[in-house]
């Protein structure tokens, strides 16, 4: 991962989305054979997304940007992890394995447009507050590697909740 592909922090984060909305199309379109490995890689890409963005870009706009707007995040991701805790632990997919892809992938797209949002969304307010996207970005591709080396491992462990206990 190279830093010159991605301007910015923002960049990198968009182009996480992307990535991830490919996936989820995929997996609509795929037969049930293929279905529970393309489970596995949208639930690697969110697990190691999420972290990055928990671990160096949100603490980076805390009181920055709306308090709502942050708070919310976190409460979105967490509701996230649970389907992809779940998702991850299924030995093979039951009768609920495509409804509970596919509402991850509701809940994804509700948070991608809450961050890239015009004007109100979280990634506008950061650039309005005039954090260091630059130096967040290096931060965040550094760490994106050595998850995803352990993702490639096997080695990345469930997703950890942050702000919803169960
Ligand atoms: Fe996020």
């Amino acid at each position: 991962m190279q830093k010159q592909t991605y301007s910015d922090a923002i960049a990198l984060l968009k182009a996480d989305h992307r990535t991830v909305e490919g996936l989820f199309e995929k997996f609509e379109s795929a037969r049930s054979g293929q279905k529970q490995a393309i489970a596995v890689q949208i639930c690697n890409e969110l697990k190691i997304h999420t972290t990055i963005e928990e671990e160096i870009f949100y603490p980076a706009l805390q009181g920055r940007i709306e308090d709502e707007t942050y708070s919310e995040a976190y409460v979105e991701h967490d509701g996230a992890k649970l389907l992809i805790n779940d998702i991850m632990a299924a030995a093979e997919p039951d009768e609920f394995f495509d409804a509970k892809v596919k509402v991850l992938g509701e809940e994804i797209r509700h948070h991608v447009k809450e961050e890239e949002m015009r004007s109100e969304g979280m990634f506008a307010q950061a650039r309005e507050a005039g954090v260091d996207l630059v130096d967040l970005r290096d931060r965040m591709i550094a760490r994106k590697q050595e998850l995803t080396m352990a993702a490639k491992a096997g080695d990345l462990p469930p997703a950890e909740m942050r702000v919803v206990s169960v």
